[in-house]
């Protein structure tokens, strides 16, 4: 399947792929901040890097509309990025241009993180085709095009040196088996989905090289907020000494929040868990920076 690009303002809508609805491919134009805000709630459009695209064409239906855009920041409260983007675009004489400058340096950042997250896993894992353990989707779905632990991949993989990447289908919403496994196959990407109980084993079994994820918000102390199950890798991978790298831009990159604890982890429906019996459905978690190998962002390499 081709994919078009995550998001794009066309006539005066932002058009995004419908992420509920993969891997089946709809798109959806968003004309208001209601629309813009359900979107950003039913997960429509996720990922920290294009929700922060998202929340700074929110500032011009907003100002379209006469409304605050606070509406559009507060949507969902972990990734920072969100509201990131709402405050650069409100900042601007000129939100829409500003959104579009927004929209077009993701896209370069992604390129950067790829070429320096390549560069790093070759330098610790060395230069023989690696297997890569991915969680969620951080791929070019959850940015613009490209995307960040999944732009690694694809660096790597425009040098012939992905031998597999191994995606955790990622409970509840299933962003690993919907999304991550498409954009995999859209590339030609040899992949296999596990079940998230299956991650740790996998680890310890020898069967990946090195884990690389995304992430959410990263503190100032190198804490990184990703999605829940994240967390259970990197404890899994320092047991089994392999490297555990994120990859994400410096827009995630919180210096204002000192550590994870600060971070507010969104709690979702619990009838996304189970239906008919009592649930909690914390949608990330906090992997303390002691559990990370290296930080790769667009313009830097940091070990924590
Ligand atoms: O709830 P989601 O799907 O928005 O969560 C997404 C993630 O946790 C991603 O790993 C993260 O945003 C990085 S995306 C480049």
């Amino acid at each position: 399947m081709d994919l078009p690009p995550t998001l794009e303002w066309r006539d005066g809508r932002l058009v995004l792929v419908d992420q509920t609805r993969l891997p089946e491919l709809h798109l959806v134009a968003i004309g208001t901040v209601d629309e813009l805000v359900d979107a950003i709630r039913r997960l429509v459009v996720r990922g920290a890097p294009a929700l922060g695209v998202a929340g700074a064409y929110g500032v011009v239906l907003a100002a379209r509309e006469g409304r605050d855009p606070e509406v559009v920041a507060a949507a969902r409260p972990t990734a920072v990025n969100l509201r990131r983007g709402v405050e650069r675009a409100l900042a601007a004489a000129d939100p829409l241009a500003a959104a579009h400058a927004f929209r077009a340096e993701d896209i370069e950042g992604c390129q950067a993180i790829g070429a320096r997250g390549a560069a790093l896993l070759t330098e610790l894992c060395g230069d023989r085709p690696l297997r890569l353990h991915t969680h969620c989707n951080a791929g070019a779905l959850a940015c613009v095009e490209w995307g960040t632990a999944l732009g690694v991949v694809r660096s790597l993989h425009t040098q012939g040196r992905v031998e597999l990447v191994v995606a955790d289908e990622t409970r509840p919403l299933l962003q690993g088996a919907r999304i991550t496994a498409v954009e995999l196959a859209a590339i030609g990407v040899e992949h296999r989905v596990i079940v998230d109980g299956a991650a740790a084993s996998v680890i310890a079994r020898g069967l990946v090289d090195a884990v690389v994820v995304g992430a959410d918000r990263i503190a100032a102390n190198g804490d990184v907020a990703n999605k829940i199950g994240t967390y259970p890798l990197a404890l899994a991978a320092a047991r089994a000494g392999i490297p555990f790298v994120v990859a994400a831009p410096e827009t995630t990159v919180d210096a204002d929040t000192a550590s994870g604890a600060e971070i507010e982890i969104e709690e979702r429906d619990p009838a996304e868990v189970v239906a008919g019996a009592p649930a909690w459905n914390p949608a990330f978690d906090v992997t303390p920076a002691d559990l990370v190998t290296a930080i790769v962002t667009d313009t830097r390499t940091w070990r924590p």
